[in-house]
């Protein structure tokens, strides 16, 4: 396992403990190298009125804009179960407005199985993103 990945694991373990999963029993953390060098961290937070909950991803990109990141490097996202657990379709495009398509997105499952690595475009390919909106400016 590459340095940065043993990295991302341990923040990403870490914020797992802190998810609010009561309804799926579904406990995700995601932790993102930011163009900053800084690692951040988020969980799934979920509500009684389900679909207002948030995915694990989106709570890291929220803290990596609020602590000064604004480029995601490199994604990993750790589930339940034995499975990698890859990013769900709408936080792939969520990673797309934020990532280039090379960025590796690492996925692994919680009981330390397998560790999956795709990049962004095999995850979301032939995708939108902000570019598509240059000729408006
Ligand atoms: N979940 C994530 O946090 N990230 C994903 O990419 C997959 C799904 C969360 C959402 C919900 O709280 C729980 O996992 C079950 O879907």
């Amino acid at each position: 396992m590459e340095a940065i990945d043993k990295t991302l694991l341990d923040a990403a373990r870490r914020v797992r403990k802190s998810a609010h999963a009561p309804y799926s029993d579904f406990h995700v953390g995601a932790a993102i190298l930011a163009d900053d060098g800084k690692v951040y961290a988020g969980c799934n937070v979920e509500n009684a009125a389900y679909p207002l909950g948030n995915c694990a991803e989106a709570s890291a990109i929220s803290a990596m804009l609020a602590g000064g990141g604004r480029r995601i490097m490199r994604i990993l996202t750790i589930g339940s179960g034995k499975e990698p657990v890859t990013p769900c379709g709408g936080c792939r495009q969520r990673i797309r407005e934020f990532a280039e398509l090379d960025v590796p997105v690492v996925s692994v499952g919680a009981d330390g199985g397998e560790m999956l690595v795709r990049t962004l475009e095999q995850l979301l390919p032939h995708s939108f993103g902000p570019e598509f909106l240059e000729s408006k400016k």
